[in-house]
């Protein structure tokens, strides 16, 4: 610790803190342009000089740290008088355009000038001009050179947290010009988080742009809908329409940053495909009608088949919806329909209930339910089955963080590359089905850890088999991991979607368990937090979004099970275990299902065998669909119902930490669209049933009473910041099973995965202009060499063709994509990938030919 005193007043602080962040801590002002706490300091604005006893010159408090006995001054008449000169000099040449900058109004030059300035110009030469109009640098920035200060946030955002360095600087001084790659940004993000950091007008957001000034915007903090991040939101509304996204410093999981989807993907809740009113299929056509006749009509065509019973109901609801409405899906479909056939996870073919099975004995212990900020603080980070930069890249931006600055030892096991691979300190690229084995091989070699498989039960069978013979091609990965997972006393292992899309999930997540025993059986502390690309796969499984449990993973078939729910529902429960979305699709294309309830997903568009999907909902008797949008799906339905966006309904997302987070509705839905739980609460009551208050506060009341991992929780109390949930089991309970052990499949072809890609993850991103200006298309993405020996070249259209089906896109190359993998990102309209996927098969065997 240093004792120090700064404007006559002395606190001790940690050695190693900044005099400008020690001086914040006691309240004390200093202005600044180029600090910013995340960013390496740069001290070339001089704004933030004091005066240090005992030395001669000014010092720069945003690059000086603190000494034993140091006395400083931040309010003398030379400190005063340098932060005039500075101004003066920085206004010396920028050009006085206040009225005509989308930045008046929230400047921090303007506010500084206006704070600390000299009130008159006494430059009177010409300003300097590096160019004469506003540059284009891509769709979604546009730069007015002549108002850079040269603070170089920008530049150092970009570089060191987004990991992107699309922006440089050319000469020096005064001079200092930022700059793109020949005035574009080759390698740009989109991102926007160079816009949000931009001190003055200088870079600026286009689809904002000229929109509104500051003081005409009502803001309303949110979580965004995109991604498991979770990250906060603030949403500026202009007369009900939304004129832009901003995040906010030192607020959320995030801080000041979003990705391109976040800042500028919101826009689909004003998107042309928005539904304005029920629909009813009269005639062979969809007919608008009032809510009431929908309502009727729903429950005039699912009376008999309710009263009939059995298999022939169930409902698909996506994890993009909001807790609330999740729950009072499930407790609709159980009371209302009597099914317990219920799903939220449509993507997921490959995975069965014993990947659910282990998924709870997960969420039961192992899983983290705190900050990622504190995950991340582990000596080793494993990122298993996912592509963080493009499906979670606020997530990636945090590991890219604690990887440089904190040294951690960062492992990434996925079928893709990606931009973090370059931190990592080994990747592994393999095709997905061999986490298990992975996960084997690497603990069976870490020191001492043989001498614990005794105690793991029936796994220790699979944890011996695997590390004897570990191909060749995972050979310097495992050596690497073994030994830093040797010497770490901590260890963080992030999963991601692509782990649950392979036959193997289930045995992955079986050895994700024998992992955490065995690296406790260590001494060491290990933790599992998930990477999911949905706002709300948390929720969707804690809340009884699937099939055969109820919320807080509980066992229908168990009497006891259901007479609390029984009970505070007011109505008995079906116990059957319920079928699974796949099934449903097979009892519906077998002219066996009545009713088919659809809410906020479009399986159309991206559930595998995408040609059984569409003669299966085609097939169901009543299909019922609610949604925001007029999705492929909601075209074949019976009957649709237009539901808010997350921007207009109140409710909440748990996200990747486990955080229950509060979304605000930025306005009243859209045309005659209503909040998710409304429409539940009306179909339930067309039906003869009362799902009880359905108020965000009552629901969310309901969940904490019944959901162990919610108990305590109150939505009033979750405040800006949110509240975790909380493990509801002891992790070291239960026997482990042997899991069976795929090893790495070696095919001569070429094998096809998916995922999202950095613009597009599913309808919501389809919906968005902005996001659809960026990527309108699906495309293929391999390996040059794997593509040279088909004499296909980059940008030609090529023909992607599995035993299922074919799809045609512009061929992309990456020389960094392993040879006999190739990528398509999923849920693009125009590609309909489902098409060539199989049920139960990931990934795909494919052959890619010129079209
Ligand atoms: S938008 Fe993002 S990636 Fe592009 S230049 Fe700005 S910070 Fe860098
Ligand atoms: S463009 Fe903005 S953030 Fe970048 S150097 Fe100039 S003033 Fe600073
Ligand atoms: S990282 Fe995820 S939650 Fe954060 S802004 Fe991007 S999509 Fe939204
Ligand atoms: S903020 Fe310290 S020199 Fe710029």
């Amino acid at each position: 610790m240093a004792k120090i005193t700064i404007d006559g007043n002395t606190r001790e602080v940690a050695d190693g803190t900044l005099i400008l962040e020690a001086a914040m801590e006691q309240g004390i002002d200093i202005p600044t342009f180029c600090y910013m706490a995340r960013l390496a300091p740069l001290a070339s604005c001089r704004m933030c000089l004091v005066e240090i006893e005992g030395q001669g010159k000014l010092q720069p408090s945003c690059a000086t740290t603190v000494a034993d006995g140091m006395v400083v001054r931040t309010d003398t008449p030379l400190v005063a008088e340098t932060r005039k000169s500075m101004l003066e000099l920085l206004l010396a040449n920028h050009p006085l355009d206040c009225p005509v900058c989308d930045k008046s109004g929230e400047c921090e030059l303007q506010d500084q000038v206006f704070e600390y300035g000299a009130g008159e110009a006494r430059f009177q030469d010409q300003k300097r001009v590096f160019y004469s109009k506003d540059i284009d640098l891509n769709p979604v920035i546009i730069f007015n050179a002549q108002r850079c200060i040269q603070c170089q946030r920008c530049v150092r955002i970009c570089e060191e947290v987004v990991g992107a360095v699309a922006l440089g600087t050319v000469e020096k001084g005064m001079d200092t010009k930022v700059t793109g790659f020949e005035n574009s940004l080759a390698g740009c993000d989109h991102c926007g988080n160079c816009i949000e950091v931009c001190p003055v007008g200088a870079l600026m957001s286009t689809p904002y742009r000229y929109k509104a000034r500051p003081w005409d915007l009502k803001e309303t903090d949110t979580i965004c809908p995109y991604c498991g991040t979770g990250c906060h939101l603030s949403i500026s509304v202009r007369d009900g329409q939304l004129s832009r996204v901003r995040s906010k410093y030192e607020t959320g999981v995030n801080g000041e940053t979003l990705c391109v989807k976040g800042r500028f993907g919101i826009d689909f809740i004003d998107g042309d495909n928005r539904l304005r009113t029920p629909l009813v299929r009269k005639e062979g056509g969809l007919t608008a009608v009032s809510w009431e006749e929908a309502a009727a009509f729903i429950a005039e065509r699912a009376d008999g088949a309710i009263e009939k019973g059995g298999s022939g109901l169930g409902g698909l609801a996506s994890p993009r919806l909001n807790n609330e409405s999740l729950y009072l899906f499930q407790k609709l479909m159980r009371t209302a329909f009597r099914t317990n056939s219920i799903d939220s996870s449509s993507r997921w073919s490959a995975a069965g209930p014993g990947a659910y099975q282990s998924l709870e004995g997960l969420f039961g212990g192992l899983y983290a339910r705190r900050s990622l900020h504190q995950v991340l603080e582990a000596d080793c980070i494993l990122i298993l089955g996912a592509t963080v930069t493009d499906e979670t890249p606020v997530t990636e931006y945090m590991v890219r963080g604690v990887a440089r600055s904190r040294g951690t030892k960062l492992f990434i096991a996925s079928a893709r590359p990606s931009r973090l691979d370059s931190e990592a300190i080994s990747s592994l690229r393999f095709v997905p089905g061999a986490e298990a084995y992975l996960l084997s091989a690497l603990l069976n070699g870490i020191e001492g850890a043989e001498k614990t498989f005794a105690n793991m039960g029936a796994l220790k069978k699979s944890l011996l088999k695997a590390a004897k013979t570990p191909p060749p091609e995972f050979g310097e990965f495992l050596e690497k991991a073994r030994t830093a997972f040797g010497a770490a006393e901590s260890v963080t292992l992030l999963i991601g979607a692509d782990l649950l899309r392979s036959p193997g999930a289930a045995a992955a997540l079986s050895m994700v368990h024998g992992l955490g025993r065995v690296l406790d059986a260590l001494g060491k502390r290990a933790e599992v937090q998930f990477l999911f690309d949905r706002p709300n796969q948390m929720g969707a499984w804690e809340l009884g979004v699937l099939p055969g449990l109820l919320p807080g993973w509980r066992p229908v078939g168990d009497a006891a099970v259901r007479a609390p729910f029984e009970e505070a529902w007011g109505a008995s429960l079906p116990a059957d275990s319920g079928a699974d979305f796949r099934r449903m699709l097979e009892r519906s294309e077998a002219g066996k299902m009545d009713v088919l309830y659809v809410a906020g997903s479009d399986p159309l568009l991206s559930y595998p065998d995408g040609g059984l999907v569409e003669s299966a909902l085609s097939k169901a008797r009543l299909l019922i669909v609610q949604d925001a949008f007029m999705t492929g799906t909601a075209r074949l339905a019976d009957v649709v119902l237009p539901a808010a966006t997350f921007a207009e309904e109140p409710g909440t997302f748990t996200n990747n930490e486990g955080k229950v987070q509060e979304l605000r509705p930025i306005r009243r839905p859209a045309f005659e669209s209503k909040p998710n739980a409304e429409i539940f609460a009306l179909v339930a009551e067309a039906l003869g049933r009362d799902l009880g208050p359905v108020s965000p506060d009552a629901v969310f009341a309901e969940i904490a009473h019944l959901v162990p991992s919610y108990r305590g929780l109150s939505r009033d109390g979750l405040g800006d910041d949110g509240s975790y949930t909380r493990p509801f089991a002891e992790e070291n309970g239960g026997d482990l099973d042997d899991p069976p052990l795929a090893a790495p499949r070696r095919t001569k072809g070429l094998e096809l995965v998916t995922g999202d890609s950095m613009f597009h993850s599913g309808y919501l991103s389809g919906n968005s202009p902005v996001l659809g200006n960026l990527s309108a298309k699906a495309y293929v993405e391999m390996n040059p060499d794997a593509a040279a020996g088909l004499e296909l070249a980059d940008g030609s259209g090529v023909v992607v063709r599995s035993s299922h089906g074919e799809m045609k896109a512009r061929l992309k190359l990456n020389k960094r994509f392993p040879a006999g993998v190739v990528f398509v990102p999923d849920n693009f309209a125009d590609a309909r990938l489902n098409r060539l996927l199989k049920h139960g098969e990931y990934p795909c065997p494919v052959e890619v030919q010129r079209e």
